[in-house]
C-alpha cells in the first residue's frame, strides 16, 4: 500500500537529498525519519509540516491529506475490502452531511426492498435454505428443472431459481401464489409508478379514513384499528386502480401490502388467534417488496397430488405440512386480504369458512403422501421433515413418522438420510429439544418404484 512515508521517500530521492540532510533541517530524528518513510510509523502534522516545509511545499494540504488517510487506513480492517469501502463512503458522507447524515441513513435503510426470506412463517426454510441447497446439489446430478411442491414462503424456490436451469413452484394458498407473482414472475412492471402510490398511501392519515370491511372485522384484534383502516383503505383502493396496473403490479402492490403488516399483526406469527392485550398506537408505512423477473419459471396454485401427475422435473422437493395445523387456517386473514371477497367470519378468531384443507394435516397425510410419491414424475425425490413426531401437544405432532416416510421412500429406490440441528418454532408445550430437521434424497430407481407400487399404479 503507498503510505505517506513512500511519496515522502520519494521526494527526498527526486531531490537527492540525504536522509541526513533532511533529518537535520527538519529536526526530525534520523531514525524516526526512516520509519516514516517505510511506513512503520505515521507522521504527526507538526512533522508533516515541517517536512512540506523542507521540501518547498506551499501547499501543505497535500501532505496532510496523505497524513490523515494513512490514520484512517491504519484503523480500517482492510481484509474485509467490502466493508473497509463502504466505511470509506459513509465517513465521506458524514463528513460531507453533518447533521442532515442522520436521516439520510434512515432513508437508505428504510427504502431498502422487503426480502421474500422476511416474512413470518411456520415451516419456512429460511433459515435452513443454505444446508438444503447445498446438500441437493452435493447429493444430485444433471439436475436442470426443479420442482418445489409445496413452496410456503418460497425461498426454496428463489433458491432453486439462482441454482438450476428452471422451476415448478406450488403452493394452494391465494396468497403465497400472489406472493410467487410479486416476487418472481416475468410480467411488467413500473418501479417509479408503485413507488408513487406507495407514497400516496404513507401520506395518508388514518383518522380521516371511514371504516371498512377490514376495521370493522380485525380493527383492535389481529391489528390496531388505525392500521386495520388504512390497510382496508389500501386493499379497496387496489382493486379500484386494478384496470390501470399490470398483473405484475397488482401483485406487487398486494404482496408488498402482506409484507408490511406482517410486523403490524397482533399476533405471535400467525392468525390462529390475536393477542388479548390492549394494542400499542402503531403508524403503518408501505415500503416495496424486492420484485424479480424471472423468465425460468411456472408458478401454480394446485393441490400437489394433482399437480404431481402433470409435471416432470429432475428434483422435486418436498415440504409439506408438518401436523394437524392447517395452513389456510394460520393464515385467514392474508387469504381474505388477497381475495378480497369479504366473506362472512366466524368465531373469537374471526375466520371465513374453511377453503383449501390438507389431507397432509389429517389421519389420512400418509395415503396423500404415498399418493403424491407414486404420482411423481422425477429423477430424485427431497423430503424436508422434522422429528416432532412424538411430541407432547397433539396439534405439534407429526401426522407421519420418519419410519413411515423412509418406508415409503425406500421403495422407490436408493434412500440417504441428512440431518441437520435447528432450533423450532415452540409454543411452550413441547419439548423440542432434541428437535433435528431431517432431508431425505431419493434416486429414484423406476423399476423398482413400478414394482413397489403395482396395486397403486394400475389403481
Ligand atoms: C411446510 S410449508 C412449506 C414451507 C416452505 N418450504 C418454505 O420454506 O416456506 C407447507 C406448505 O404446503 C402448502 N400445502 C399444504 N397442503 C397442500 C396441498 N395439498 N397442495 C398444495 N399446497 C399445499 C401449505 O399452504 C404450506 O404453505
Amino acid at each position: 500500500m503507498i503510505t505517506l512515508g513512500y511519496i515522502l521517500r520519494h521526494i527526498r530521492e527526486e531531490k537527492q537529498l540525504s536522509l541526513q540532510s533532511v533529518s537535520e533541517a527538519s529536526n526530525i530524528d534520523v531514525t524516526l525519519l526512516s520509519k516514516i518513510e517505510n511506513g512503520r510509523r505515521i507522521a504527526t502534522t507538526d512533522q508533516v509540516l515541517r517536512l512540506a516545509k523542507v521540501y518547498g511545499f506551499d501547499d501543505t494540504s497535500t501532505l496532510l491529506i496523505q497524513q490523515q488517510s494513512d490514520e484512517i487506513i491504519s484503523k480500517l480492517n482492510i481484509s474485509d475490502h467490502d466493508i473497509a469501502i463502504k466505511a470509506l463512503q459513509a465517513a465521506e458522507a458524514k463528513v460531507t452531511y453533518g447533521s442532515k447524515y442522520l436521516s439520510l441513513f434512515a432513508e437508505a435503510i428504510f427504502a431498502k426492498p422487503i426480502a421474500l426470506e422476511s416474512r413470518r412463517y411456520i415451516g419456512s426454510k429460511a433459515k435452513l435454505i443454505d444446508w438444503i441447497m447445498s446438500t441437493i446439489k452435493s447429493e444430485t446430478h444433471d439436475v436442470h428443472t426443479f420442482f418445489d411442491v409445496f413452496a410456503g414462503t418460497g425461498v426454496v424456490t428463489k433458491a432453486a431459481l439462482a441454482n438450476f436451469d428452471y422451476v415448478f413452484t406450488n403452493d394452494f394458498l391465494y396468497s403465497n401464489n400472489i406472493i410467487y407473482q410479486a416476487f418472481f414472475s416475468d410480467g411488467d412492471y413500473d418501479e417509479v409508478k408503485i413507488g408513487d402510490i406507495l407514497d400516496f398511501y404513507n401520506e395518508i392519515d388514518p383518522n380521516d379514513l371511514p371504516h371498512n370491511y377490514f376495521s370493522e372485522n380485525y380493527g383492535d384484534k389481529y391489528f390496531e384499528m388505525n392500521v386495520a383502516k388504512l390497510i382496508g383503505y389500501i386493499r379497496d383502493d387496489i382493486e379500484k386502480r386494478k384496470s390501470a396496473l399490470t398483473d405484475k403490479e397488482y401483485c406487487i402492490l398486494i404482496a408488498t401490502l402482506i409484507y408490511n403488516i406482517d410486523k403490524h399483526a397482533n399476533t405471535v406469527g400467525h392468525f390462529d388467534a390475536y393477542i388479548k392485550k390492549p394494542i400499542k398506537h402503531q403508524t403503518l408505512r408501505l415500503r416495496m417488496i424486492e420484485a424479480e423477473s424471472y423468465e425460468n419459471i411456472r408458478i401454480f396454485k394446485q393441490d400437489s397430488n394433482l399437480l404431481a401427475k402433470e409435471l416432470r422435473a429432475d428434483v422435486a422437493y418436498i415440504d409439506p405440512p408438518y401436523n394437524s395445523r392447517q395452513y389456510c387456517r394460520f393464515y385467514h386473514v392474508y387469504e381474505t386480504l388477497v381475495k378480497w371477497d369479504k366473506p362472512q367470519l366466524y368465531g373469537v378468531a374471526m375466520k371465513p369458512a374453511p377453503e383449501n384443507m390438507s389431507r397432509y394435516c389429517t389421519t389420512k397425510a400418509i395415503n396423500a403422501f404415498e399418493d403424491l410419491i407414486v404420482s411423481l414424475n422425477a429423477r430424485y425425490i427431497v423430503v424436508s421433515y422434522n422429528n416432532t413426531y412424538n411430541s407432547k401437544s397433539s396439534s405439534s405432532e407429526n401426522k407421519i413418522s420418519l419410519a413411515q416416510i423412509k418406508h415409503i421412500l425406500e421403495r422407490c429406490g436408493t434412500t440417504h438420510v441428512y440431518e441437520c440441528a435447528h432450533r423450532f418454532f415452540n409454543t411452550g408445550k413441547t419439548d423440542f429439544n432434541d428437535h433435528k430437521e431431517l432431508l431425505f434424497i431419493t434416486t429414484v430407481d423406476e423399476e423398482l418404484k413400478r414394482k413397489s407400487f403395482t396395486s397403486l399404479l394400475c389403481g
